[in-house]
């Protein structure tokens, strides 16, 4: 699980949101499985509708320029984004999300990880904070306007209610070209340090990343 900080500036956050302003928004429990549609009340926007479709590709291009993003994601597949609004009394109960999906040019993707990039100021809006499931429980995340949510797909997650003002959220499905979470977090130590950090740093994560190596090679 990772934050992203700043994926887009107030501004972007600005221009997203006018332009779903004009988007058409749907009931969400179109695109949930049985057992999720039974927990998700919301609104969404997603597909064919060309605003929607250009701020999607606006927010792709957002999340390639972060530098966290780019070398832990690598992304080789997207589905389409979907931007969600929750309202008063809307919320998404514990649900995990389908492990296959629709690709945005038209083929399928195994979801590796989830992102929600925020879009509401966090004072404006009561309740709506996502959990995230982990074995020593639920751990909160309600970021500022702009930032981003990265986690593997394969986790419980929730909205919780929304009581008061509204919470605007794009939510995205990607198939990385590193399958296993503890490669994909490998090679991102390695990245770090390759884009140069102090001594103490890059020596850490090179003996995480040493132990990292014996532990998937060696045979005992
Ligand atoms: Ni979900």
């Amino acid at each position: 699980m990772l934050t992203l900080g700043q994926v887009l500036t107030l501004d972007d956050v600005e221009r997203v949101r006018n332009g779903l302003a004009r988007a058409p928004f749907r009931d969400g429990r179109a695109t949930a499985g049985p057992t999720a549609r039974k927990v998700k009340r919301n609104q969404q926007a997603v597909g064919a509708d060309p605003e929607v479709e250009a701020l999607s590709r606006f927010i792709r291009d957002a999340l390639l320029r972060h530098p966290v993003f780019a070398a832990y994601a690598r992304p080789v597949a997207w589905s389409r984004i979907i931007f969600s609004r929750y309202g008063p009394g809307d919320t998404y109960g514990l649900h995990t999300d389908d492990a296959q999906m629709a690709a945005e040019d038209g083929g399928r993707l195994r979801t590796d990880m989830s992102f929600t990039l925020f879009l509401s100021d966090p004072e404006t809006y009561e309740g709506g904070a996502l959990l995230l499931d982990g074995l020593d429980g639920e751990r909160e995340h309600r970021p500022q306007a702009g930032d981003a949510v990265l986690y593997a797909t394969g986790r419980l997650h929730r909205v919780t209610p929304v009581t008061a003002g509204e919470r605007l959220a794009a939510v995205g499905w990607l198939q990385s070209l590193i399958r296993r979470d503890d490669q994909r977090e490998l090679l991102f130590d390695l990245e770090r340090v390759r884009a140069g950090l102090p001594d103490g740093e890059a020596r850490l994560l090179l003996d995480k990343s040493v132990g990292g190596l014996l532990r998937q090679w060696g045979e005992i």
